[in-house]
């Protein structure tokens, strides 16, 4: 066990927690919420940060959860040579049938079945013939599963948030620096076509220094978080993301908006996010929508639903830059990931269209199509890989989500740190728990905990990978 971990974050962040609540109720600021987290946190921490891993000869796979993202992950790692998957959990015995046959099919070998429950991963976690976990579960199984893998001396990758709270963030920590192993978020927004030839613009200094970031999680959700077993192509999403929408108020979704743009930001290797504040508006779209669809007497429409049907958050970083996150799941509009990137030099946006503003390269006061920048900025990875993703069929996200496992498997095969380490997988997904607190504090600043422990000032930022 680190000692060097805020000693009890769990109990320290239940006691913030209820501060914060209280804090609420009264109205008043709440300027040291977050400060017994950082200051404990600071001191050094004798483990390393981005283990340092034998190359794999093949990497031998265990999947857990083989819903929507995880059949879609499989879809991807039958197309990856040298990966093996050996054996897939789920909860549901029919899911595990369908993954293991299209495993077969793609001529590979049969996969065990691991079908008894909610906790036989753990079963799966302790085979000796496995080298990743890989993990697609609902958000409150993310930990359970990423820790059983790690402490069974293998690696974890997991779906995203990585964590939920705090507390948990800080077990994924520690049990990655204690094992060695790695505990990786799969964002795979970092890896779409767009993101990849902003965050090359910035490595290469189109934009200059960089001032502000947006970026969100827009997506009408209503439909799917009402969904149940056998109502459509959801699955049976709705089951467990609905009751976060019942008993939590906040971002719940921040990675797909803010990875990309924190990786721009150097986020956690020379640069970390500081402090952040939300603010969330008038919760309605779910009531209205259950109404409709069940009826105003129903459960469904009686029920009160805590999160807000907007929620945005504010977030300085160390170098000074500020970033805007929206959360909006449950009112009627077309998809968003709001992407924005500025810098001293010029500003580049992903939606509703992608349009780019340079100096001395744009025309004053006009927006330029960024398509035309696209043949001297696009992403070396994209060129090389957007097209081994030809005839996937995953909802147009198939590119940058086999991208992303290719990257995974790629930097397991030759030893080499991956992209996103255990700390960016918590800095980012703590942004929920610390959205909830400040929202609850009315929206008073709440502080980032410094998860690498005073390392991002010495960690290298990702360089234009290839
Ligand atoms: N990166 C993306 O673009 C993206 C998109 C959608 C979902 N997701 C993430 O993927 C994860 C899964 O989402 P989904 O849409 O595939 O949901 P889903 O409901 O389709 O799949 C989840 C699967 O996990 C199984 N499961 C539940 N509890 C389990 C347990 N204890 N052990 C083993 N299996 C268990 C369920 O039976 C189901 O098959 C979530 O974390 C979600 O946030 C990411």
């Amino acid at each position: 066990m680190n000692t060097n971990r805020d000693t009890s974050a769990s109990d320290c962040g239940r006691r913030e927690f209820l501060k914060a609540g209280a804090v609420g109720v009264l109205g008043v600021g709440l300027g040291n919420l977050a400060l017994a987290h950082s200051a404990v946190a600071a001191e050094p921490q004798p483990q390393s940060a981005s283990p340092a891993i034998r190359p794999l000869k093949s990497v031998r796979i265990g999947l857990v959860g083989v819903g929507d993202m995880g059949s879609c992950h499989l879809q991807n790692l039958l197309r990856i040579d040298n990966v093996e998957v050996r054996a897939v959990c789920d909860i549901v015995e029919g899911k595990v049938a369908q993954a293991q046959d299209m495993i077969v099919k793609a001529g590979k070998r049969k996969p065990d079945a691991y079908t008894r429950g909610d906790t036989d991963f753990k079963r799966l976690c302790e085979r000796d013939d496995i080298d990743l976990v890989y993990n697609a579960t609902p958000w409150e199984w993310h930990v359970p599963v990423c820790l059983a893998a790690m402490n069974s001396g293998k690696h974890a990758a997991t779906e995203v948030p990585a964590a939920v709270t705090l507390d948990e963030c800080w077990q994924l920590v520690e049990t990655a620096e204690k094992t060695g192993r790695h505990c990786v978020m799969m964002e795979n927004c970092c890896y779409d076509q767009t993101e990849l030839m902003i965050l090359n613009m910035v490595r290469k200094g189109l934009l200059g220094e960089l001032l502000r970031g947006e970026g969100g999680y827009l997506h009408d959700m209503r439909a799917i978080k009402f969904s149940r077993p056998g109502d459509g192509p959801w699955t049976a999403e709705g089951i467990w993301r609905l009751p976060h929408s019942v008993r939590r108020n906040g971002d719940l979704y921040p990675t797909h908006g803010l990875g990309p743009v924190a990786q721009c930001m150097n986020i956690n290797r020379g640069n970390r996010l500081v402090r952040l504040t939300s603010m969330g508006s008038q919760s309605r779209g779910l009531k209205l929508f259950a109404a409709k669809k069940f009826g105003p007497e129903s459960a469904q429409a009686k029920q009160h639903y805590v999160l807000s049907d907007v929620v945005v958050t504010l977030i300085q970083t160390h170098d000074g830059q500020v970033i805007v996150l929206n959360h909006d799941t449950s009112s009627p509009r077309p998809y968003s990931r709001n992407i924005l990137v500025q810098g001293t030099k010029g500003i580049v946006v992903k939606y509703p269209e992608e349009k780019i503003h340079i100096e001395g390269r744009s025309g004053e006061n006009e927006w330029e199509p960024l398509e035309k920048y696209r043949k001297e900025f696009e992403h070396p990875l994209w060129k090389s890989l957007a097209k081994r993703a030809e005839g996937l069929s995953q909802g147009g996200m198939e590119c940058m989500d086999f991208i992303e496992d290719y990257r995974l498997i790629q930097c397991l095969l030759e030893g080499t740190p991956t992209d996103m380490d255990v700390y960016d997988a918590v800095t980012l997904s703590a942004v929920s728990a610390l959205s909830e607190r400040s929202i609850a504090a009315n929206s008073t600043a709440v502080d980032f905990p410094d998860f690498t422990r005073g390392r991002w000032k010495n960690r290298q930022p990702l360089g234009i990978i290839s």
